[in-house]
């Protein structure tokens, strides 16, 4: 798909569309979450991340990556000289998707389903902040943007062409970086992934 003008960088535009998503009833997550967390940045952001849903605390404060994962991500952009706030960050899908154990809510991988259906926000993100570059933070990211499976050990590191003919890059989640029980190896990934996101934060010169 070729990227339309239906009028870039409309700030307008993005509140309306912003305003429908948190009426959005295109796949079942919407019933259990709190809300919509749609994407937030600068409509004509030159820079556009995309993590994979949002969690509990986002699902509860209404914004993108807040919560713990939220915050290894701003200590990798501050490593990586990026500053957050001239920057589009969203996630492919737009709705917490857990299991309820006990008072706990549990993260619950989107399925392909899920990303499908909740892909129609992201074009309309992407057509209208137009980003130069594109990050896609994850495996879900990347199967939203490319709408195929990409591997991120072989893709990382390179730059590559969106469906749209934006450019991109894709990296690890910062939630991966958490998980990694080896404080050695956690360190050396996050250098890993600073490194990919100073390639991408390029643009911002
Ligand atoms: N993980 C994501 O992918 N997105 C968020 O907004 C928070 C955590």
């Amino acid at each position: 798909t070729a990227r339309q003008d239906i009028g870039g960088n409309s700030m307008a535009a993005w509140q309306a569309l912003r305003e429908e998503a948190a009426g959005c009833t295109r796949c079942p997550l919407y019933k259990p979450a709190t809300q919509t967390v749609f994407g937030e940045g600068p409509v004509d952001a030159p820079l556009m991340f995309v993590g994979e849903q949002p969690g509990d605390q986002e699902d509860l404060a209404g914004k993108p990556f807040v919560g713990p994962a939220g915050q290894v991500f701003d200590r990798a952009l501050a490593a990586a000289g990026i500053d957050r706030s001239r920057t589009y960050v969203t996630n492919a899908v737009k709705h917490f998707k857990f299991e309820q154990r006990g008072k706990r809510r549990i993260h619950s991988k989107p399925g392909t389903g899920e990303i499908d259906a909740c892909r129609w926000w992201i074009e309309q993100e992407q057509m209208l902040v137009k980003p130069q570059v594109t990050v896609a933070l994850g495996a879900t990211a990347a199967r939203s943007l490319f709408g195929k499976t990409m591997t991120i050990g072989r893709e990382r590191g390179r730059k590559l062409r969106l469906p749209d003919g934006g450019a991109a890059w894709i990296t690890v989640h910062p939630s991966y970086l958490l998980r990694l029980p080896d404080p050695a190896q956690a360190e050396e990934e996050f250098g890993r992934f600073v490194e990919d996101l100073k390639l991408a934060g390029a643009v911002l010169g």
